[in-house]
């Protein structure tokens, strides 16, 4: 009998995702005659039974529109937002995956994502992921769809930004995306050249990257492009943030309620104080070079717009391949990108995980020899 199976995308969206969606839905019914549908807007779809029938006319035309056709959400299952309060809605889902009589659902998202279809997993699913995300940080394969698209949009940022810093004699600093991970960061500053690279795994000395300003400054090169990743942190600021997180752990050991409260609400002051990073960074160079200094933050940007050909090509490889596995009933497993191929790795490896760049990665490396100051 052929086999029901049903696509959801979830968390941010990713240019790639309809790729996807075309890849695994195309070789599903043309190669093995499976019948395919979609939940809209990720876990709320499946826990709300609002489907999309994915036949042929609605997977052509999609392979170069961004964004994805089914919307998305980062609605977790077992914290569903339900009015003014969280709820856990696993078995909700789990009886409409049922009720559409589904052989597999397929999870396509990031590392969040993927935690929630292991979740799905242990409640009796057959679950089947891709990974997705512009931060490239989903641990066990080699890439993720959306990443080389960002890394594109990024790096002509950055070089349209040299222009003006060149003509102002200015510091640029630009902030780029990849939560917790450098990767967009160091991809895009190493492409786009620019001369400081600041990520979260390395945490920067504000003085030392100042010092490199000046030092460009005195060899006649008047302007700078700072690449600053959303995560990145100052040496200082992250000691600030380790004691409040040690003050947390210390209160949750005790189970000390109170401490706890005072704690996360420290924590959460911090991460708001955080997202202003980067105009902090920008006024304490300016401060530091006395060289007037400008930000710009490329946001959502970089996620929105045509995936790039690598993108399209990578999300049609793990498209089809998922399909190959839930023909073979393959499942519980995330559908890694492995060399030129894909390969299934199971989601208890991946979920919880996250990818980020290793200290003697080398890209860093090779920034380092370029002469790049990465603000250590
Ligand atoms: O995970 C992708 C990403 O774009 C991150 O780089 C960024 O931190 C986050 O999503 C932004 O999320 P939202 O679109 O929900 O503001």
């Amino acid at each position: 009998m052929a086999k029901q199976i049903g696509i959801l995308t979830a968390g941010g969206d990713s240019p790639g995702l309809n790729a996807a969606i075309r890849g695994v839905g195309k070789a599903a019914m043309g190669a093995y005659g499976m019948n395919v549908i979609g939940f809209r807007d990720g876990f709320r779809g499946l826990m709300e039974n609002r489907t999309l029938r994915l036949d042929g006319p609605v997977l052509s035309g999609i392979l170069t529109i961004g964004g994805t056709i089914l919307g998305t959400s980062r609605d977790k299952p077992h914290k569903m937002p339900m009015g003014d309060q969280e709820m856990d809605m696993t078995d909700v889902m789990v009886a409409n995956y049922r009720k559409h009589n589904l052989d597999a659902l397929v999870c396509l998202g990031g590392g969040g994502t993927q935690k929630n279809a292991y979740h799905l997993m242990q409640h009796g699913l057959n679950v089947i992921t891709l990974p997705k995300t512009i931060d490239n940080d989903v641990a066990r394969t080699d890439i993720t769809f959306g990443f080389d698209t960002a890394l594109v949009i990024a790096t002509e940022a950055i070089d349209r930004l040299h222009s003006t810093a060149h003509s102002h004699h200015r510091i640029i600093v630009v902030e780029i995306m990849g939560h917790n991970a450098g990767w967009l960061a160091l991809g895009a500053g190493i492409a786009g050249g620019a001369d400081v690279i600041l990520i979260p795994e390395i945490h920067y000395d504000v003085e030392k990257v100042a010092e490199s300003i000046l030092e460009r400054s005195h060899s006649g090169k008047a302007f700078s492009i700072v690449a600053v990743s959303e995560g990145a942190i100052s040496k200082q600021d992250a000691k600030i943030v380790a004691k409040a997180e040690k003050k947390l752990q210390k209160a949750l050991d005790k189970g000390d309620k109170k401490a706890r409260q005072k704690a996360e609400a420290k924590l959460a002051e911090l991460q708001t104080w955080q997202v202003e990073g980067t105009v902090r960074l920008a006024r304490q160079l300016e401060e530091l070079t006395r060289l007037e200094s400008r930000v710009t933050i490329l946001g959502h940007l970089q996620r929105g717009g045509t995936p790039s050909a690598a993108d399209r090509l990578l999300a049609t490889r793990l498209g089809t391949a998922c399909a190959d596995l839930i023909d073979e009933d393959v499942f519980g497993v995330m559908v890694a990108a492995r060399g030129d191929g894909a390969e299934p790795v199971p989601l208890d490896q991946v979920a919880g995980q996250r990818k980020v760049v290793p200290l003697d990665h080398p890209w860093i490396e090779s920034a380092r020899r370029i002469g790049t100051s990465i603000g250590d």
